[in-house]
């Protein structure tokens, strides 16, 4: 393809003989088949070139005083160069380009041979048409540079969607999970309601009974005693005053559990704003306290979590994209605590924007790894395991709201993630993907 390249060059001058007059010569570079170069080329009987001769040398020559008479009928391998620049066919086009640029002199005064495989001359390039060739082949790199961003960009979209796809998936299963328990024993509450509440049910039939027995005046004595024993016996059997403290501790059991559901649903609502209001003015606390229900799943047998939120201005920010990167930092957080420990979540507001900082008391990081969390699918994590992508999506959020993620760690002591959000915010919030 580079040979062809340097084909489409060649203007297949026919050459001279190194006998040819310079007289001869400058007559030919005048003719219209000429006037385009710089200077022809010179051969031997078998083809292979001997030197350049180029226009200007011949002017040079007649514009001296009787140049034509005195030097006309002289061989035109007197004048020639003998050194001209020669470049082989299956030369590719970048190298062509840098033989030629690199000898070129100012200014250019000649053209350059085009030899085949066995060194012999098929014809001249001129330097403009390298030019013009180079120059398109740079534009066709550029559409091709282009449209592998394009290609790029595009890439990167579906990575974050698949990031949040993927985020939202380990949400709801963990939602899933905190759903089960309060889900586990509101239902078997209600089953032993149901078991405790039967004798209580047998215990109003037989005082119904005994109640019209005794408002019967017709009523014989045996039957009055027997519902009288019933009534005393379905009044054990149910045992009402030990009963009642059950009844209201399976209650409120009950209602907890529900209510449990209740705020777990809720935050979810709240987490999952997804996609609703870009921009919305938001509590960040809320954004916290949001994630930290959602995490809690992966949390809770892993660390305690101490919060330290001071009041926050309200600020501009699209909430769930907030929300995952709390979520991502406090998943990271708990998947390097080893045993039990400790994640600190800190808030505050000063003249230069919100500030909030995760620390946690995990295996913290050496530099190496350091340096490279930010880096899309870097992770530490068994294959299968992490994708990578959480802190290089968190980066990419906090940035997309002009502001900045930092991070301090120590191999064995822990790891501190600091956000920090401008005031108001410093850029327009984009459009999610
Ligand atoms: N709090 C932390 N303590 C120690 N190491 C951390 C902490 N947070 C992140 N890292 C390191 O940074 C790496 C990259 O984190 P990132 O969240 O981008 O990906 P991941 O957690 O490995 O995978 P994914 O988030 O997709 O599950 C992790 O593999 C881990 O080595
Ligand atoms: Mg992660």
């Amino acid at each position: 393809m580079s040979a062809s390249a340097l084909q489409s060059l060649l203007r297949p001058v026919a050459p001279l003989a190194a006998a040819m007059s310079i007289s001869e010569v400058a007559d030919r570079l005048l003719t219209a088949e000429h006037r385009a170069f710089l200077s022809l080329p010179v051969v031997d009987a078998d083809g292979r070139p001997l030197g350049l001769v180029s226009r200007s040398k011949l002017q040079d020559i007649f514009m001296q005083r009787f140049g034509r008479d005195l030097r006309g009928r002289h061989p035109v391998g007197e004048v020639m160069n003998p050194a001209p620049l020669i470049v082989s066919l299956a030369t590719s086009l970048e190298e062509a380009a840098k033989q030629v640029t690199g000898q070129l002199q100012y200014p250019i005064t000649e053209d350059f041979i085009l030899v085949d495989g066995q060194g012999l001359y098929r014809g001249l390039g001129t330097v403009l048409d390298l030019l013009k060739a180079m120059e398109a082949r740079v534009a066709q790199r550029n559409r091709v540079l282009r449209q592998a961003l394009v290609d790029l960009k595009e890439s990167q979209a579906q990575l974050l969607q698949s990031e949040k796809m993927a985020s939202l998936g380990q949400m709801v299963a963990g939602v899933a999970h905190e759903l089960n328990t309060p889900l586990g024993y509101v239902k078997n509450n209600v089953q032993l309601l149901g078991e405790l509440s039967a004798p209580l049910f047998a215990l109003a039939a037989a005082q119904a009974r005994l109640g019209q027995c005794l408002n019967d005046p017709a009523c014989a004595e045996a039957d009055l005693a027997d519902a009288l024993a019933a009534a005393e016996q379905a009044r054990q059997a149910a045992a009402p005053e030990l009963l009642a403290d059950d009844l209201e501790q399976l209650l409120s059991d009950t209602l907890y559990g529900l209510e449990q559901i209740a705020e777990l649903v809720l935050g979810l609502k709240d987490f999952a704003r997804l996609d609703r209001a870009l921009s919305e003015e938001v509590d960040l606390n809320d954004c916290i306290r949001s994630a930290l229900l959602i995490a809690r799943h992966h949390i809770k047998d892993k660390a305690e979590v101490v919060q330290q939120l001071g009041e926050l201005p309200r600020i501009a920010c699209a909430p769930s994209q907030i929300n995952q990167v709390l979520l991502n930092l406090l998943t990271n957080a708990a998947q390097a605590i080893e045993g039990r420990g400790r994640i600190q979540i800190r808030s505050w507001a000063d003249a230069r924007g919100l500030h909030l900082s995760l620390q946690d008391n995990g295996r913290g990081m050496p530099p190496a790894v350091l340096a490279k969390i930010f880096d899309p699918f870097f992770t530490t994590k068994p294959v299968g395991q992490g994708t990578g992508l959480g802190l290089s999506i968190s980066y990419k959020i906090i940035q997309d709201h002009g502001g900045q993620i930092r991070v301090a760690s120590e191999p064995g002591r822990g790891t501190r993630f600091l956000i920090s959000l401008p005031l108001p915010p410093a850029v327009a919030m984009p459009r999610s993907a």
